[in-house]
């Protein structure tokens, strides 16, 4: 891949998340090149131009076409949103069989333009659909990043910070783990400002661990609850993408908890799972082993064995 000198995302799937990641990414000047791949070629030229139309309204110029896969050769960034979302009921494993199917077209067909840059995928179940990226792309594992469990902890913040009446930007959480039903809160890393969660609580009476516990359990169940009332998740999902977009393009050494390779980290090899990474240009730099307490380890470990079980099943 010769390097051009502006940036160009390939987003493949211009759904209802690939499309909020699109207008999310013109809206705040993400990307100079946004190129929009669908199995439905009328739908994402019909995306390509409403989306045209508002540029006139961006902080910047962006330059979106609908595409074909040719045009990942020269792409920094390939976003993968393309599949079947949860219905009502579903879990995200349920979608596994079916997505796992489209996923190694997709991997194989824009590898064979020529693709040498970052994968960021958001396809549920993620973990384990960032994992087959991986396998088929044949890419090193800093360059094949999932979502993983980025928005679960943008949930987690603002929802700590509605309890605590503070800033979410100045809550310091994070949930790691499965992006799914295994999934946990690092509280004993949790921070609102410079304050602990253990010295607030000690500190003030109006607050206790059992609405903590509620607070997370609505974060896990959230997007249950989000697709009950309105029948899919999308807005939260394409801004967090746009978050690890950004810390990528603009080679920010952001830390984020996105889908990343344990290679003997946290004492697993070989899986996709949520944890924190310090992210820039080249992809993952770092994956972050904290210091997790007994109930958070033993959390993580139940979480990394669920996924490694329900990955036997395509890989
Ligand atoms: C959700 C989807 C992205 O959690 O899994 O909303």
């Amino acid at each position: 891949m010769e390097k051009q000198s502006v940036n160009r995302v390939v987003l493949i799937g211009t759904g209802a998340v690939g499309c909020s990641y699109a207008y999310s990414c013109i809206n705040q000047g993400v990307a100079e090149e946004l190129v929009l791949i669908d199995v439905n070629e009328k739908r994402a030229e019909g995306e390509a131009m409403d989306l045209n139309h508002g540029i006139p309204f961006a902080p910047s110029p962006v330059n979106v076409w609908s595409g074909t896969y040719a045009d990942c050769d020269k792409a920094d960034l390939v976003v993968i949103t393309a599949g079947v979302a949860q219905k009502p009921g579903e879990t995200r494993l349920d979608l596994l069989a079916k997505n796992a199917a489209i996923f190694k077209d997709i991997i194989r067909s824009v590898m064979d333009s020529g693709f040498d840059g970052i994968f960021l995928i958001a396809t549920n179940p993620v973990d384990i659909l960032t994992y087959v990226t991986w396998k088929e792309s044949g890419l090193p594992a800093e360059r094949v990043i999932g979502s993983g469990t980025t928005l679960d902890s943008a949930r987690f913040r603002y929802l700590l910070g509605q309890y605590f009446h503070v800033d979410p930007r100045n809550v310091h959480a994070a949930i790691i783990g499965e992006h799914g039903d295994t999934e946990l809160p690092v509280w004993s890393r949790t921070n609102i400002g410079l304050d602990s969660i253990d010295s607030l609580l000690a500190r003030n009476k109006d607050y206790n661990q059992k609405d903590l516990d509620e607070i997370f359990v609505n974060v896990r169940d959230a997007a249950y609850h989000v697709i009950e009332r309105k029948g899919a998740t999308y807005y939260g999902i394409g801004m967090s993408l746009v978050r690890i977009t950004n810390a990528i393009l603009r080679n920010e050494n952001s830390i984020l908890p996105v889908s990343v390779y344990l290679d003997g980290h946290y004492g697993h090899s070989d899986v996709f799972i949520g944890a924190p990474a310090i992210i820039n240009r080249s992809g993952i730099r770092e994956v972050m082993e904290i210091e997790l307490n007994r109930v958070e380890k033993d959390q993580f470990d139940h979480s990394v064995k669920m996924l490694r079980e329900t990955m036997t099943s395509i890989v």
